[in-house]
């Protein structure tokens, strides 16, 4: 575990690179994908519409009064293989409403799909994850799930859930959301990377987390000469599940001159959470374009970005020109290239966002890109006074 890969050259993909990072009879806990990822919201409802509107994301599956669930509401959202769940308490006091109060609209539950709930929170709580629900069965008409979940940095937990033998809608207790209103997808696919924030000299023991409880293994790294600009900085390492369908980022603040976004999300947020989630498109300029009629603001880049980009990058498949005026970042590694670009914060206070990635190749994180996404951000760090 820990181990880094240098160079990449030689690895014909990330599966297989990763596969040599593993002792393939060590994977204790075999990941099948993201199942949901959960978030507790102040008006549900209304981050539905947001969600469906700005983001294309479908109506999925509804619980609440109707339902007879009677402490809080939950809307599920699709696209593709990605699943949101917004929740809201019906109710006052509660660790709902203290988790709102404390953190603002956050994600709560990363939810990981399993084969076996039970056997994931053995293996992992034998391995000192503190346990957040023990394995339990919910049944309903079409079938049973099991889920169970640990806790990680800061209230952020992970669920397993085991659904094998179900074939309702999302979970026992759900029913499907019908909506007259369905805005069209964006082409938004799966989620391909999620990264938590921690607070000073933390990294490493997250990462030791990950990779003692749940048997990641650290692929990358980037200390504060790779992601530092003339203010501010921050370290981060990549942690990886055996076959690379689950990434977590982690990032800590570095010393600057001024205050880096990891530490104004630290402050706004309360402590350790979810920073970005990063999904992934075939087509990142239908996608940024798409989201960008119906109201979501990206991240603005200089014009002066692309002056030497093909100096840069090499050949690129895309037209620089198009690239330009949706301001779409792109980075090369040795495997390929990479096409990314990041969302403002979608809640009113400055934490969470979201980055829209296309792979071409590349299994890297876009470092060459950080030095102007960073600048970037600390111009609105600026604008808000929180630089
Ligand atoms: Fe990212």
């Amino acid at each position: 575990m820990g181990a880094e890969i240098k160079n990449l050259k030689d690895l014909q993909n990330t599966e297989y690179s990763l596969r040599k990072l593993f002792d393939e009879a060590e994977d204790f806990l075999p990941l099948l994908g993201t199942d949901y990822v959960e978030l507790y919201v102040g008006n549900a409802k209304q981050s539905a519409h947001f969600y469906k509107t700005a983001f294309g994301f479908q109506s999925e599956a509804y619980a609440g009064l109707e339902t007879g669930v009677e402490d809080r509401v939950s809307y599920v959202l699709k696209q593709d293989k990605i699943r949101l769940v917004l929740t809201t308490p019906l109710e006052k006091d509660g660790v709902l409403n203290e988790h709102i109060n404390e953190h603002g609209d956050a994600v709560k539950v990363v939810a990981l799909w399993v084969e076996d709930a039970t056997k994931a929170w053995e293996e992992t709580t034998k391995r000192g994850a503190k346990s957040y629900m023990e394995p339990t069965v919910e049944e309903d008409d079409h079938g049973k799930v099991i889920r169970s979940g640990i806790h990680t940095y800061g209230e952020t937990v992970h669920i397993f859930v085991e659904r094998k033998e179900y074939n309702g809608v999302f979970l026992p207790g759900y029913q499907k959301w019908e909506s007259h209103y369905n805005p069209a997808p964006v082409g938004l696919k799966f989620i391909d990377h999620m990264v938590g924030n921690v607070d000073w000299n933390e990294m490493n023991k997250w990462c030791e987390f990950y990779a003692k409880v749940m048997g990641f293994a650290q692929i990358i790294s980037f200390d504060d000469k790779d992601i530092s600009t003339d203010y501010t900085a921050l370290m981060s390492k990549v942690m990886s599940n055996g076959n690379g369908r689950i990434k977590f980022p982690i990032n800590e603040p570095a010393a600057g001159k001024k205050k880096s976004q990891i530490e104004e999300y630290i402050q706004f947020y309360n402590g350790a959470g979810v920073q970005h989630i990063a999904v992934a498109t075939d087509d990142i300029v239908a996608t940024v374009s798409a989201m960008r009629d119906r109201g979501v603001e990206f991240l603005y880049v200089p014009e002066n970005y692309y002056d030497d980009l093909l100096k840069r990058v090499g050949e690129i498949d895309e037209d620089v020109e198009v690239l330009k005026q949706h301001g779409i970042l792109i980075d090369r590694d040795d495997e390929g290239y990479l096409l990314q670009l990041f969302t403002k914060p979608v809640l009113d206070r400055p934490t969470m966002f979201f980055e829209i990635i296309q792979r071409k190749g590349a299994q890297s994180f876009g470092k060459g890109n950080f030095k102007a996404l960073f600048e970037a951000i600390e111009r609105e760090q600026e604008n808000r006074g929180t630089l």
